[in-house]
Formats: structure tokens, C-alpha cells, sequence
């Protein structure tokens, strides 16, 4: 499926080329399509009303009401080495809540490890799907799709842990005239932003020195850090104080007494949903 007409009428913003559809499947189907066709130079956004079949990380479903939420996908050429993939998906994650914070300030709002956006009592107002492609060892084509809760009337009871920007504002002024076209203006603003800081001369025997940078500011907007939060593990459930970030995709954690320390993994590791602690 390719509707040229999107290509022509695509609207400019920040330097992206915006494709706006009434519904589709899912954004970030049409977009993978796109490139395989030829069709989508980096820096295509395509943005759905709603979607038929959002897709979450690891298969699961993504719920994406009619004019609920922000439901995107960016199309992006990285050409980055693949041991940054992870600092590259926090760079994308932290873009995002920068952007949450200019647009719905009422929330403190936080990152949990992997790709979720929560507000801090843990319920969930975004996420965000990254598929890469590699060519040898350089990610050389990402498209990135990413989820927000804008404007849900109340939580749907099916899914207790998940919220939006406006249930968050509790009816405030400011809440209140939320829109989406600022929040995707600010989101592809902070993207931007954000991505320089990858883009920095790298030295082979110094690196990135902004990756340190960058996972520290992760660190500092951890959900849970330094509180002994549960965890599933092959169907149990285990407790671990987060520390931070390690910087090959890990989570640094300590049992509660301090005696253990070590590094957890996704999806071996899953942080435990909602409002628990
Ligand atoms: C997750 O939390 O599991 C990630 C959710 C990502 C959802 C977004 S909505 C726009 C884009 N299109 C999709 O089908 N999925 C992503």
C-alpha cells in the first residue's frame, strides 16, 4: 500500500516530512514498507488518527483509539555502531520526555527501562518500538515508532496501568488545551535536539563523550531508582533496588540489603507494571 499523494502533500516541520493518515494498520508498518519500496528518504514521519493493529515491543498489541494519542513512526538513517544501539534508543527516550515535559509540564515525567514513558506513581503514558537494521556491524536504517497517550477520557479499565497526558492534568487550565500538533512539534523538536548530541566527532579511543552524558541524564529520570522495585523473572516475581543504566543495554541493580549487586536484561528481566510501591 503507497498513497503518493502523502509523499506530495507531506508537511514540513523541524526538517521531518509529515504524512498524516485518518487510520491505518500501523504507522510503523506502512513506514517499513515505504523504505523497502524506495519511497521514504530519513526524517519521513508518519503519523495515524488511529491504527487498526498498533504493534507493541514483542509482539504484543497496541491499544490506539481514534484521536486518542500520538501514534508515529519516524524513519531514520542512524549509521551508528551497534554497541550504541542502546545509547541510541535512551537518546530517543529521553528526546521524548523532554518533549512530555514541555508540553504536559504537570507530570514529573519518567523513563522506564526500556522504552516506556510513565508518570511517577509508574502508569504508563507512552512507548516506543525501535526496529533496526544492520548492515555488518552499523545500524544503518531505525524506524522508530513511538506511542502517546494524549487524551483518554478516563483509563481503560482493561489496562490499569496506563494513563494519558490529560488524565494526568486532572482538568487543569493548562491541560486542558493540550494539543497534538504541539506535542509532534515538540517531539520532532527534541529529537533534533537530542540526536546532535550522538552525532559528535567520535575518536576511536574516546568514543562518544556524550554517550556518559546522556545515560547519566537517563539515570537521573529512571523510574524506581534507588527504591526496591519488583521485577519478573520466568514468571516469578523478584525485587531489586535500580542504580542506573550499564552501558550495554543493562539495568544496574542491588537486592535490597546491599549483599548482591548486578546487571539485569530485557526481556529476561521485566520491570513489573503500575502503581506497586
Ligand atoms: C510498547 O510500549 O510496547 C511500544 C508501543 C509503540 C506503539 C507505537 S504507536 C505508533 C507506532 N506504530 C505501531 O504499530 N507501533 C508504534
Amino acid at each position: 500500500m503507497s498513497d503518493f499523494r502523502f509523499h506530495i502533500n507531506a508537511v514540513p516541520i523541524h526538517g521531518f516530512h509529515c504524512h498524516r493518515f485518518e487510520t491505518l494498520s500501523s504507522t510503523q508498518d506502512l513506514l517499513k514498507e515505504w523504505v523497502s519500496q524506495g519511497l521514504a528518504a530519513p526524517g519521513t514521519v508518519v503519523l495515524a488518527e488511529g491504527q487498526t493493529q498498533g504493534r507493541g515491543r514483542m509482539g504484543q498489541h497496541w491499544a490506539s483509539l481514534q484521536g486518542k494519542g500520538l501514534w508515529i513512526s519516524v524513519y531514520f538513517q542512524p549509521y551508528l555502531p551497534v554497541d550504541w544501539a542502546f545509547a541510541w534508543n535512551m537518546n530517543l527516550a529521553l528526546a521524548v520526555c523532554k518533549a512530555l515535559d514541555t508540553v504536559a509540564p504537570w507530570g514529573a515525567w519518567q523513563i522506564k527501562w526500556p522504552n516506556d514513558w510513565v508518570i511517577s506513581t509508574g502508569r504508563k503514558v507512552g512507548g516506543m518500538l525501535v526496529e533496526n537494521q544492520l548492515k555488518g556491524s552499523i545500524i544503518t536504517d531505525s524506524w522508530v515508532g513511538i506511542g502517546i497517550n494524549v487524551d483518554q477520557d478516563a483509563v481503560d479499565a482493561r489496562l490499569p496501568f496506563a494513563t494519558s497526558l490529560l488524565a494526568e492534568g486532572h482538568g487543569s487550565p493548562q491541560a486542558m488545551r493540550i494539543s497534538g500538533v504541539a506535542l509532534l512539534d515538540n517531539l520532532l523538536e527534541a529529537l533534533l535536539a537530542e540526536l546532535e548530541r550522538l552525532r559528535e566527532p567520535y575518536s576511536p579511543d574516546k568514543g562518544n563523550w556524550n554517550i556518559p552524558q546522556i545515560m547519566d541524564e537517563v539515570d537521573r529520570r529512571l523510574y524506581g531508582l534507588g527504591q526496591n522495585v519488583p521485577f519478573v523473572c520466568e514468571e516469578r516475581m523478584e525485587y531489586w533496588v535500580p542504580l542506573g543504566l550499564s552501558h550495554d543495554g543493562g539495568l544496574r541493580v542491588r537486592s535490597e540489603s546491599g549483599g548482591q549487586i548486578q546487571a539485569l536484561y530485557h526481556p529476561h528481566h521485566r520491570m513489573f507494571y503500575g502503581p506497586q510501591f
